[in-house]
């Protein structure tokens, strides 16, 4: 021991994430997370899927290098990208873009129309 307190003693915060498809029941389920300050929203929800559920869906491409622009949703009401998106202490609420068709969870279509096969 060099006399300085070890990172051991995580918190926890809550995660409150819109479920469901397109037509299906408004419903939210709430996760509780472990919290290091200077996370983002896109660290938890990989860890409740690594950890408590893999059915909930989102997307990411890059992780946190805000290039695949592939992970945008709703973090307390407003538009952010969830890898940059940083998670505040007393937790987030998360949600689907509202403009655009909802796949499921906080999947969206985000392809053009006129880029569509
Ligand atoms: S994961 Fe690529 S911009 Fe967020």
């Amino acid at each position: 021991m060099n006399g300085t307190t070890p990172r051991t003693n995580h918190t926890t915060t809550e995660l409150r994430v819109r479920r469901g498809g397109s037509g299906d029941p408004e419903r939210h389920d709430v996760y509780r997370v472990p919290y290091e300050e200077g996370m983002s929203v896109l660290d938890a929800l990989v860890w409740v899927r690594a950890h408590v559920d893999s059915s909930l869906a989102f997307h990411y491409g890059c992780v946190n290098a805000n290039a695949c622009k592939t992970c945008m949703a709703l973090v307390d009401g407003q538009v952010a990208y969830l890898c940059t998106a940083r998670l505040a202490p007393e937790g987030a609420r998360v949600e689907p873009l509202p403009k655009r068709p909802l796949i499921r969870d906080l999947v969206t279509d985000t392809v053009p129309d006129d880029e569509k096969l």
